[in-house]
């Protein structure tokens, strides 16, 4: 089966309402002149509703960042897939690194989190990587199989097919230090792999996985050209129209 690419830009803590509304508008326009590739921006919370509002009638894929696992309730500060779905936005950004490792976001609650954004009708992107330390330990495998499981736990093989998987060592994620192309893919084989042991071939020949960490123009062509690289999750080059739009353009 084949898989449709998807790139989206995390914009991460960036961009004021205007500045996202306007970047969104610069890689819309460009996309009646790509084909085979779905394009996304996951822009900060106070931009999700006027950017999923401008891009509504568009192509272009609006994603939140972050989410709740809960309905509603008392937890300040938070919010919930019904308030993203509300918004108009239809991806949700799940266990980023960031969220993880500065907000200390374990498996088990990045696992309800992808529960949470699939039961309110949205795509998760769970995203996840291991650490330097982790990857001279020699305990990638571990940590990438252990990230998925956890991540996708009760999650039927009907849902799993919607998920997307952002595979994003952080070692390679602001550091301008890209994985190579043979290192990207032989996680995203291993994973692959595993979501064929863990559902079956189906799940795992529907899935999209993402690289993320350095994508640039200069380096995404050789990444998407590997078999089971199905996209990228794109943070510094996202936040510049031009950047972003090489990037979708990679077959180009
Ligand atoms: P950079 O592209 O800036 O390395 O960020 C990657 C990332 O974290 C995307 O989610």
């Amino acid at each position: 089966m084949a898989r449709t690419p998807i790139i989206i830009g995390n914009w991460k803590m960036h961009m004021l309402v205007g500045e996202a509304l306007e970047l969104a508008r610069s890689v819309r326009n460009v996309l009646g002149g790509i084909s085979g590739v779905e394009a996304g921006v996951a822009p900060p919370l106070t931009a999700l509703h006027a950017v999923a509002k401008q891009e509504h009638d568009s192509k272009l894929i609006v994603a939140a960042q972050n989410c709740h696992f809960e309905a509603q309730g008392a937890f300040t500060g938070e919010v919930s897939v019904k308030m993203i779905a509300d918004t108009g936005a239809s991806h949700v950004i799940v266990g980023h690194s960031e969220r993880r490792q500065i907000f200390g976001e374990s498996d088990e609650l990045v696992g309800k989190k992808v529960t949470a954004v699939l039961a309110g009708g949205l795509t998760p992107v769970l995203c996840i990587g291991e650490t330097l330390a982790q990857r001279e330990a020699k305990q990638t495998f571990d940590v990438v199989a252990r990230q998925l499981q956890r991540g996708l736990a009760g999650v039927s093989a009907n849902n799993a097919k919607r998920v997307i998987v952002a595979y994003e060592p952080v070692w390679a994620i602001g550091t301008g230090k890209v994985a190579t192309t043979a290192q990207a893919q032989e996680v995203h084989a291993f994973l692959r792999g595993q979501l064929g042991e863990h559902y079956d071939a189906g799940v795992a020949d529907a899935v999209r996985i993402q690289y993320g960490g350095s994508v640039k123009p200069d380096n995404v062509k050789g990444l998407m050209a590997q078999p089971d690289i199905d996209g990228a999750l794109v943070g510094g080059a996202s936040l510049n129209a031009e950047s972003f739009v090489a990037i979708l353009k990679y077959r180009q």
